[in-house]
């Protein structure tokens, strides 16, 4: 994606995610309507994914504080992000933008060439927020699940 919109502010620094930036992250995801947290997000199970996806997953911190994050990955063939949230006092600043372009970026680094989200039935927001940036929605498949 390079599409970042015009306004990202160059006060905001992102960089990768780190396993000490996770506590903040789910603080955050937790308190963000249309992220789900589940089975896989607890801190020992995020710190694994982390370790298993160097480099991919994105915070944007401000002031030394955390006010957006991004969890990104593949399993060696498909990219997916997961997760994404910007605090609610820093949205429509380009953030979450710059977070999914730098994620794409480091997933396409690894020659990947196809990256997938799940987007909650309901969550018009995040809808549209992917969809004006390119994403295009799959009506070809319904995602199932099993718990293991
Ligand atoms: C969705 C979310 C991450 C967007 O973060 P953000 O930093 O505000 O997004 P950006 O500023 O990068 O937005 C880029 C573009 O996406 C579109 N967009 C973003 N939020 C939108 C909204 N609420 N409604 C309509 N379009 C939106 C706009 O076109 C926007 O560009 P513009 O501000 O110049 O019009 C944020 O609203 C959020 O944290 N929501 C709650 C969690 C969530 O729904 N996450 C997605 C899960 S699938």
């Amino acid at each position: 994606m390079n599409n970042t919109p015009h306004h990202f502010a160059p006060e905001f620094d992102t960089r990768p995610m780190t396993e000490s930036d996770l506590s903040v992250a789910c603080a955050l995801w937790s308190v963000s309507e249309g992220v789900e947290l589940a089975e896989g997000d607890s801190l020992a199970e995020l710190g694994s994914f982390l370790r298993r996806n160097p480099g991919a997953s994105q915070v944007v911190v401000l002031g030394g504080e955390v006010v957006g994050a991004l969890l990104a990955g593949s399993d060696g063939r498909r990219g997916y992000l997961y997760h994404l949230a910007v605090r609610r006092d820093h949205r429509r600043g380009g953030l979450a933008s710059k977070m999914v372009e730098k994620a794409l970026a480091a997933l396409r680094g690894q020659g990947l060439r196809r990256v997938l989200i799940l987007v909650a039935r309901g969550n018009q927001d995040g809808r549209q927020f992917w969809l004006r940036n390119g994403w295009e929605a799959l009506g070809i498949a319904e995602p199932m699940g099993i718990d293991l």
